[in-house]
Formats: C-alpha cells, structure tokens, sequence
C-alpha cells in the first residue's frame, strides 16, 4: 500500500506519492513585475533591508499565493545573504544588481567569520516562521539557498558576470585555497538551510546558476560534490525534508549530478529538452521546470502551446511545473494568471 498524502501537492511529487495533478510554482514569483511588491520595496526602500524586515518579507512571500494560489510559495530572501552573513561587503545598485568586495586570497577568505552568520541571518528564520503560519494547508514553503560554487562566483568576481573567468581561474590555479572558499560556503549554507527547515520550510532548494559555465571535470568538483554534501547532511538531519538542485545550464551533466548528489528533485533551465528529461531524469528523481520565462512575457497561443508541450511530456512521472528560469520585471501579472489557470484545468490527453 502506499504512503499516506502529506497533504502538499508540491512534498507529494517529490517523495513518489501519486498527485491529482502537477503542483506548479514559479521561480522568483515575488518580485518587481506585481504592483504590490513595487509598493512594499519603495515603502523599505533598500532591497537588503526588504530580505531582513520579517514582516515585509512575509508579507511579499504570500502576494503571489494570495493572487495565483501556486502549491508553493517561495521564502523571499537571497542567495547574497550568506556572503553578507559571513562579513563580506555587499550592496544592491539600482540598475546594476549586487556588488561585493571581491575576495581572491586566502587572507580574504579567513577573514569570512561563519561562527557569526544566524546572529545576521535570524530576520530570515522569523519570515520562514511567519510565512509558515500563514500559508493554507495544502501550500508548501519552500526556503532556499545558493550553491557554493554560485556564491562564490559572486564573492570572486564582485559582482555578476557571463563567464565568471577570475573564479574559474582560481579553482583551477590553486583549487586549495579556493577549495577553502567552497568549504566554508557548504558548512554555513548547511547551517542556513537547516535553520529554515527548523523554522518551518517544508522543502529546499539549491540555486547553482552559474554552474552552466564549467567543464565536466570542474563541475564534479565545485557542484556535484559540494551539493552531494550539502544534501547527505541535510537528509541525516531532516529526512523526510525534500532538496531540490538547480544546476542551470548543466546541460547532459544534469543526469550524473541527480543521481549523484542525492536530490529529490532537479529543475531543468529552458534549454533543456522536455523528453530527453522524461527519459534521462524522471527515472531517477522528480524534474521541475521549464518554460521560457519570456513565453510568459507573450502571453497567448505562444505561452499555452509551450507550456502544454511540457505537461505532455513530464507529466507520467515526478514532475513540478515552473518556468526554465525566474520570471522578469516586464511580465504582465494577467499572463501569470492565465498560465496558473492553463496548470490548474489541465488533464492528459
Ligand atoms: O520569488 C522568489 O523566487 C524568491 C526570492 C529570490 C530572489 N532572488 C529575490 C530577488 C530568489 C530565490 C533569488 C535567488 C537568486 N538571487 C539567484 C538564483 C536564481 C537566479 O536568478 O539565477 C541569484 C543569482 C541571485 C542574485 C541576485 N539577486 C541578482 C543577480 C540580483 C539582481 C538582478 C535583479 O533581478 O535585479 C538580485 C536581486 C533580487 N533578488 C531581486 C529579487 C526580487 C530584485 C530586487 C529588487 O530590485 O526589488
């Protein structure tokens, strides 16, 4: 006989329990395209402050529920949190995104102070907290946390980049020094993520943006294997806690670092095919993903078709609709709405 419901669409497709149909979410769903986020943000004023006011936090985490009613919300924080947690300077620029002090040797990276970081990060714990205690019943909480490869990329270069070359070279020059980066990233975004499932997160999530940007080899070191212990430690701790890993632009490597890292579930960027995922992925654990974000932009027959190509072909398996990537500033909020209705009505064929 199989297990019991958890009675959250979103824990069910990650833990082989059968759904009535896909849970659905979508990656960065609070943010500047709904008019009442833009209203909380001017209100704070600086987004760093927004991540660590609970009460604002909470509140633009539950917006996109209250209007789409996804099964899932997403905890409303960042994956600079910890480098900012870890004394590391960082700031939000208007138009720019973060910028961060680079680090590049080992003085910087000893001067990181991890025994200090849930002094910083506690506001995040109180939003886990408050927004747990106020989702409906069968609408999971999902709390997150970068990848210590993405985080570091970011703590490297100082700020955002295409192809992160002064991190790469690091890792490759003295992967000592730079593994020490990565040592500490693993045991404080441990530490975070357990936190947040403390607090009342029902699942993770790994965000590894930038993981697309490295060769096999590098990949196994700086994503698969610090996420294999990530997820191992969280498992012993939380076993029942579903982790979700996005390794965006993974591409074919996406097959090893699912069945490698120990993962309930992996989102799959745009660029992936949805079969060969079905084929290649569902085997092993749940996928989620992956319309175009920019299909939402459209709206329409471009948006629907696309996102019906993708419930055919990921819905005989685990499978938990969301976009390749997050949702940008111009999307209309109508076409969100749309699409949450195409999910909710939808039946195979
Ligand atoms: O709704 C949600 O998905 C939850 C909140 C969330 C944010 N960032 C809020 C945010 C999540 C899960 C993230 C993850 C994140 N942050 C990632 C991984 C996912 C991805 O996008 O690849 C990365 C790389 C970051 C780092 C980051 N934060 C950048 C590069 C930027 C600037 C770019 C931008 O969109 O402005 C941010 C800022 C940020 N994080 C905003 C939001 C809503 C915009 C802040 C604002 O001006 O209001």
């Amino acid at each position: 006989m199989s297990k019991p419901s958890s009675g959250k669409r979103l824990i069910d497709a990650l833990t082989d329990h059968p759904v009535d149909r896909p849970p659905f979410w979508f990656m960065r769903q609070a943010g500047r395209y709904l008019p009442e986020y833009r209203k909380v943000r001017a209100q704070v004023g600086d987004f760093l402050e927004l991540c660590y006011t609970p009460s604002a936090a909470a509140e633009v985490t539950l917006q996109p529920i209250r209007r789409y009613g996804m099964d899932a919300a997403i905890l409303f924080a960042d994956i600079l949190l910890i480098p900012d947690a870890l004394g590391q300077k960082l700031e939000y620029r208007e138009g720019e995104g973060p910028v961060l002090e680079p680090i590049r040797t080992a003085a910087g990276i000893a001067a990181l102070k991890p025994d200090a970081i849930h002094e910083r990060l506690s506001p995040v714990y109180e939003t886990v907290d408050r927004v747990a205690g106020a989702l409906p019943d069968g609408t999971a909480l999902i709390g997150f946390a970068g990848s210590p490869w993405t985080v570091a990329s970011y703590m490297v270069e100082g700020h955002g980049s295409k192809e992160f070359q002064e991190t790469r070279l690091w890792a490759m020059r003295d992967p000592q020094a730079f593994g020490a980066l990565i040592d500490v990233l693993t045991e404080a975004t441990t530490e975070y993520l357990g936190r947040q499932i403390e607090a009342g997160a029902h699942a993770v999530q790994l965000f590894d943006s930038w993981s697309g940007v490295l060769s096999e080899d590098q990949f196994g070191r700086w994503c698969t294997g610090p996420t294999r212990t990530i997820v191992g430690r969280l498992k012993r701790r939380y076993p029942g806690v579903p982790v979700i890993g996005f390794p965006r632009g993974a591409g074919a490597k996406t097959a090893e670092y699912a069945a490698a890292t120990g993962i309930d579930g992996v989102a799959i960027d745009t660029s992936m095919p949805p079969r060969w995922a079905a084929r290649a992925l569902q085997t092993t654990v749940a996928v989620q993903g992956n319309l175009d974000p920019l299909a939402v932009v459209v709206g329409g027959r471009a948006m629907e078709d696309q996102a019906r190509d993708i419930l055919e072909s990921l819905s005989n398996g685990p499978f938990i609709f969301n976009l390749g990537h997050g949702i940008v500033p111009q999307t209309p909020p109508e076409h969100v709405a749309a699409l949450s209705d195409l999910i909710r009505n939808w039946q195979s064929s």
